[in-house]
C-alpha cells in the first residue's frame, strides 16, 4: 500500500472512534448536539489524533487506550475552528469546503457547541482517567491536554493573535513566534507528548516529542499562511486571504515567500531528524511529517 492510502486507512480509523465518542442527537439541546457534530464530521486532516496515535505507537503502546484522548483533542481542535472561524475572531464563512458553523446554526449555537465540544473534550478523557485507574500515565496525560488547550498553550496564542490585528508597527519575529508556537504548535505537541506518555516514555522521551511537535507546528502555521495566499478556495476547502482580510502580520507578511517556503522545510527535516535518530523509530510518523511539506490543504 502507497503512503496515502495507508494514511486514508488511518483517518476512516480514527474517524470511527470520534464518531462512537460523540454524544447522540437527542433531548432538548439535540440541536446544540447536531452543531458539534457538523463541525466534527466535517472531514478534515486528522493530523491531531493520527500524531497522537503514532506517537504512542512508537513506545510501543497497544491496543486502545489513547483512543479517548485522540478523540478529545480532535474536539478540542474543532471546537478552536468553530471559534476561530467567528464573526468576531477571523469572520469566514467557509471551512473544508462547506459553511463555517456559525452560518449554519448561527452565532449563538456556535459559540456553545464550540463550549460544549472544549467541554465534551474533557469528559471523555476524565472518564478515561477513572477507567485505568492505578495507571498514572492516563492522569498525566489529561494534565498535558488541559494546559496546551489553554491559556499557557492554544487560546493564549489565539488571545495575542487576534489583539495584534491592525497593528500599526510591524509584529517583531519574537511575537510572531510566540503566536504559532502556542495558537498551533501547542496541539502538535499535545498530540505528541500524550502518545508518548500514554505509552510510558520517560520525560527525556517526552520532551523530545515537545520539540519535534514545536517543530512540526511552526512548520505547519507558516506553510497555512502560505497557502492562505497561494493556494484556492476549491483546493482549501477555507477562503485564501484571510490573513489579509483581517491585517493578520504572518511569518509570511514578515519574511517573504523564500524565507517562509525554507524555514517550513528546514523546521520539517530537523523534526524528521529527531525522529530518526532514536533506537526506536516509526515510519509512518516520519512520512507524515514530511508530506506536511507539500500538503495542498
Ligand atoms: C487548521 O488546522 C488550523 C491551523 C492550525 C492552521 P488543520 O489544517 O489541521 O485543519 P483540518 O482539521 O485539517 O481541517
Ligand atoms: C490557526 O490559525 C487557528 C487556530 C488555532 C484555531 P488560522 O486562523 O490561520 O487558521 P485557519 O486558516 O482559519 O484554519
Ligand atoms: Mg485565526
Ligand atoms: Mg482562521
Ligand atoms: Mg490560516
Amino acid at each position: 500500500m502507497s503512503f496515502n492510502e495507508i494514511r486514508d486507512e488511518k483517518v476512516k480509523e480514527i474517524e470511527n472512534i470520534i464518531l462512537e465518542y460523540l454524544p447522540k442527537e437527542e433531548g432538548p439541546q439535540k440541536k446544540v448536539i447536531e452543531a458539534m457534530r457538523y463541525s466534527v464530521m466535517a472531514g478534515g486532516k486528522r493530523l491531531r489524533p493520527m500524531m497522537l496515535k503514532e506517537a504512542y505507537v512508537l513506545f510501543g503502546g497497544r491496543g486502545d487506550k489513547a483512543d479517548a484522548f485522540m478523540a478529545a483533542l480532535e474536539y478540542i481542535h474543532n471546537y478552536s475552528l468553530v471559534h476561530d472561524d467567528l464573526p468576531a475572531m477571523d469572520n469566514d464563512e467557509y471551512r473544508r469546503g462547506r459553511k463555517t458553523t456559525h452560518v449554519v446554526y448561527g452565532e449563538d449555537l456556535a459559540i456553545l457547541a464550540g463550549d460544549a465540544l472544549l467541554n465534551y473534550a474533557y469528559e471523555v478523557a476524565a472518564k478515561a482517567v477513572v477507567k485505568y485507574q492505578g495507571d498514572g500515565s492516563v492522569g498525566r496525560a489529561f494534565a498535558i491536554l488541559a494546559q496546551k488547550a489553554g491559556i499557557f498553550g492554544m487560546v493564549g496564542g489565539q488571545c495575542v493573535d487576534v489583539m495584534n490585528e491592525n497593528r500599526q508597527e510591524p509584529l517583531t519575529m519574537e511575537e510572531i513566534l510566540f503566536i504559532h508556537e502556542n495558537k498551533t504548535a501547542a496541539l502538535m505537541e499535545c498530540a505528541l507528548m500524550c502518545g508518548a506518555v500514554l505509552a510510558g516514555a520517560n520525560d527525556e522521551q517526552v520532551a523530545m516529542m515537545e520539540k519535534v511537535g514545536s517543530d512540526i507546528g511552526l512548520a505547519f502555521q507558516i506553510q497555512d499562511d502560505i497557502l492562505d495566499v497561494t493556494s484556492t478556495f476549491e483546493e482549501l476547502g477555507k477562503p485564501i486571504g484571510s490573513d489579509e482580510k483581517n491585517q493578520k502580520a504572518t511569518y509570511l507578511s514578515l519574511t517573504g515567500m523564500e524565507k517562509s517556503r525554507a524555514e517550513v522545510k528546514r523546521l520539517t527535516h530537523e523534526a524528521v531528524e529527531i525522529l530518526k535518530s532514536r533506537d526506536q523509530r516509526n515510519e509512518f510518523l516520519e512520512e507524515l511529517v514530511l508530506s506536511l511539506v507539500s500538503r495542498r490543504n
